[in-house]
């Protein structure tokens, strides 16, 4: 049975990948706000040293897979503290985890969104961020809309994996993402109450010309699982579009 680290599992899409492997008899370690094994804020680097340190001590044989889950929503504020959890959570997690991630041979499975096909990558969001200078990158993500800080981020996510994808294999750690489009969690569940953006949200949810429908975090789970399993060794870094097929209607001409 395999040990799994996962960020953001105490609620949402993490909560629900948590009890999938559970079921399957392996052991995972949360890390969260609350509910968690770990109590730590990602948003914070003595928070993740501090997560980092934690998984450490529990996987000292080492770490079958990780998957980073945290992040924070398009209507979250401040936008800085979004940027820092959604890219520099997940990027400074990994790397500090990547030794322990090796010894097994494991896996990173990475959790963007389908609005990463939503921004350029010439974006200024996107860009600093993937300069990994942190003070710089929430500075300007206070500068920007509510949109470039979110896709930016989960953009600047892929990249960083695509990017890091061989030298990271090199060393015997495979990395992909799933890329979700809207999914019914507490999450979403706010965004729909949210003012000014409820509405948006709502209406992209049922454009999805396979399903109509938003996923469940166990639609988007019953995939990661998947992907975190022995079947998908061939798979890496891929981004996986899971959202009934609404990257393909909105970008038929992107591969
Ligand atoms: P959720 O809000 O249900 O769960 C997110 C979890 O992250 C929460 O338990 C929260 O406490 C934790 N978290 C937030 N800030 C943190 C911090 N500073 N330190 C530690 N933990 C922190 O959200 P959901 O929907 O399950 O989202 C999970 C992931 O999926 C996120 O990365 C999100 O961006 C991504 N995603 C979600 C979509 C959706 O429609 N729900 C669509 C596309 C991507």
């Amino acid at each position: 049975m395999a040990k799994y680290a996962i960020t953001g599992g105490a609620s949402g899409i993490g909560a629900e990948l948590h009890a999938q492997l559970a079921r399957d008899g392996h052991e995972i370690l949360t890390i969260d706000l609350h509910r968690a094994n770990i109590i730590a804020d990602l948003s914070k680097p003595d928070g993740r040293m501090k997560a980092v340190r934690a998984v450490m001590e529990w996987a000292c044989d080492g770490l079958d897979g990780f998957i980073p889950c945290a992040g924070l929503p398009l209507h979250f504020r401040p936008l800085s503290t979004l940027v820092a959890v959604n890219f520099f959570g997940v990027v400074d997690m990994v790397v500090g985890l990547q030794g322990l991630i090796a010894r097994k041979r494991g896996t990173v499975l990475l959790v963007a969104s389908n609005s990463a096909r939503m921004i350029s990558s010439d974006e200024p969001m996107v860009q600093t961020c993937l300069t990994q200078n942190e003070a710089r990158a929430l500075g300007h993500a206070e500068t920007v809309t509510a949109h470039a800080a979110y896709a930016g981020s989960k953009r600047a996510l892929i990249l960083w994996m695509r990017k890091n994808t061989e030298a990271f294999a090199r060393t015997g750690l495979r990395i992909n993402a799933i890329a979700p489009g809207v999914t019914l969690t507490p999450m979403t569940e706010d965004a729909y109450k949210d003012e000014d953006m409820g509405e948006t949200y709502r209406s992209f949810a049922s454009i999805s010309p396979w399903t109509g429908r938003e996923a469940t975090a166990k639609d988007i789970a019953n995939i990661m699982r998947f992907m975190l399993s022995e079947a998908s060794e061939h798979l890496c870094g891929s981004v996986v579009f899971a959202d009934g097929g609404t990257d393909a209607k909105l970008h038929p001409d992107l591969v």
